[in-house]
């Protein structure tokens, strides 16, 4: 190990993609985001166009990585999981990708279900068959547009079609692997039982490597457009979820983060591969060789306060332009100045369908328990007190699987909320430990490319490299009162269920 080599995390995001370069030491030497569209071409879609990630995945390079480009020893690839890129014998791309947060595929799971068995999934994959998830889109264009389907030749998830255009080689990791339905998590392998049953050619697939094992390398034709030097190794890196707890520091049995980006995540590591009966969690290989984690996700919980201060905070956006701040800030202040449990307001924010506990594409938002007495700030606190009891939902199945430590960390957008993170630790009733410097994936991946190339001797390094953090305790009167509250909000999606059905189904 030099001490001024570099290493470089790319996270392909839904909004934006991300570039880290870090130094031998874990620091931050540079980095740029260039953001992107996401279109929703009908109700319940979401696509993107890779050629957008590739315009923007060149800037950002460019612009954070270019200049030191000598230095870098080696390239980690992250970003949003499951979607679903499609190319033709030429690597041209059939259609826009199809993404994580689509929920047009229910048809297509159940039907995936019904002809593999529901118990038989479970055991091969280690996870039930999501409308997210990658093998239901594929059979989705199967039926859809059987003319594009066709010419299919190779199936790839957003950052390995990144790495094709960086490198020229189809590469994927375990970790991102775990979420195609395709994957064996157990044996962190394809599953040929699954790519049986659903007729697809492994051939299709790109190679599968743990996460800090040097896959690829920086073509000639990519260093021209990027800046990076021709050459420059690539590790197989991970997807988001894996790459962000590398970066948060959670790489041994035990320790258990809470997410608040887009969606939220509960995030467990185990040394075991540990399947929940029921499916409802998550289990996926980790980025750290021979370790699994469990996850649950809530599909908007950020995204839940991004809905509201879109609708019904037009004046605190405004201010915050005038004052420099941020509208989340504003958001947080006034949820603050209501009490614990917002006078009985409950909020639900399956605003997107949801995914942990209640698999449900037609899962809806609500409101329940206004009065006139309510105002905007109670409102935002029952957005944020509604978020926290969906990641105890995931907490509380982890703790049956045995599952979880004796605190949980925070991370994500949302962490940098103290009020935020003081919520959950009284709804959770553990201490929240938030780190000053929120990592984020592109941190990780970097992290898992230090790794791969020698420059961190292992992830016991990374994790030792987070930097100070501020615990929050619980508040035992808190703890009892919000118990309350989440007894209450379990009750709230079994009693609206048929109705939400309803809705998303009748003309
Ligand atoms: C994880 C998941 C999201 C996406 C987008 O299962 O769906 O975290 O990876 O960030």
């Amino acid at each position: 190990m030099q001490t001024q080599d570099l290493v470089l995390g790319i996270d392909l995001g839904t909004s934006a993609v991300k570039v880290q370069v870090l130094d031998a030491s874990g620091n931050t030497v540079a980095r740029a985001t260039r953001e992107y569209p996401l279109v929703t071409p009908k109700p319940l879609w979401s696509e993107q166009d890779p050629a957008h990630w590739w315009a923007a995945t060149c800037e950002a390079l460019r612009a954070a990585a270019a200049p030191r480009a000598e230095r870098i020893v080696c390239v980690g690839l992250t970003g949003q999981m499951h979607g679903l890129v499609l190319c033709d014998a030429e690597d041209s791309v059939l259609r826009p990708a199809i993404l994580w947060n689509d929920q047009r595929t229910e048809a297509q799971c159940e039907s995936i279900i019904h002809r593999v068995g529901r118990e038989r999934v479970l055991q091969l994959t280690g996870n039930l068959v999501l409308p997210g998830f990658t093998a239901p889109k594929i059979e989705w264009v199967r039926e859809h547009e059987p003319e594009i389907f066709k010419r299919v030749k190779s199936v790839l998830l957003p950052k390995d079609w990144l790495r094709l255009l960086l490198t020229g080689v189809r590469a994927t990791d375990v970790a991102d692997a775990s979420g195609t339905s395709l994957f064996d998590v157990s044996a962190r392998s394809w599953s040929g039982e699954m790519l049986a049953a659903l007729d697809i050619s492994e051939a299709w697939l790109p190679e599968v490597f743990e996460s800090p094992s040097i896959c690829a390398e920086i073509s000639s034709a990519a260093a021209e457009l990027t800046g990076l030097r021709a050459g420059t190794p690539v590790v197989a890196g991970a997807g988001d979820q894996a790459a962000s707890a590398v970066g948060a520091g959670l790489v041994g049995e035990g320790a258990v983060s809470a997410t608040l980006g887009t969606s939220g995540v509960v995030f467990a590591v185990s040394d075991n591969y540990k399947l929940d009966p029921l499916g409802r969690l998550h289990s996926f290989c980790h980025a750290v060789p021979n370790k699994w984690h469990s996850m649950g996700v809530v599909l908007a919980a950020g995204g839940s306060l991004s809905w509201f201060q879109a609708t019904l905070c037009a004046d605190l956006t405004s201010r915050a332009k005038e004052n420099g701040s941020l509208p989340f800030d504003l958001m947080m202040a006034e949820a603050e100045t209501t009490a614990t449990g917002a006078e009985g307001l409950l909020f639900l924010p399956y605003l997107t369908g949801e995914r942990t506990p209640h698999a449900d594409p037609y899962a809806r938002g609500a409101f329940v328990g206004l009065t006139s007495r309510h105002t905007r700030g109670h409102m935002i606190r029952a957005v944020v007190e509604g978020v926290s009891f969906a990641l105890r939902d995931s907490l509380e199945l982890m703790g049956a699987l045995g599952l979880g430590g004796a605190e949980v960390r925070a991370a994500g957008g949302g962490a940098r909320s103290p009020f935020w993170c003081a919520l959950l630790a009284d709804v959770f009733g553990l201490p929240v430990v938030a780190a000053e410097r929120d990592a984020g994936s592109s941190v990780g991946v970097a992290f898992i490319a230090g790794v791969g190339a020698g420059v961190f001797a292992d992830f016991a390094e990374t994790a030792r490299l987070q930097g100070t953090c501020q615990t929050h305790q619980p508040d035992p009167g808190r703890v009892a009162e919000l118990d309350a509250g989440y007894a209450r909000y379990r009750e709230l999606y079994p009693a609206l269920r048929e109705g939400f059905l309803e809705l998303g189904t009748s003309p």
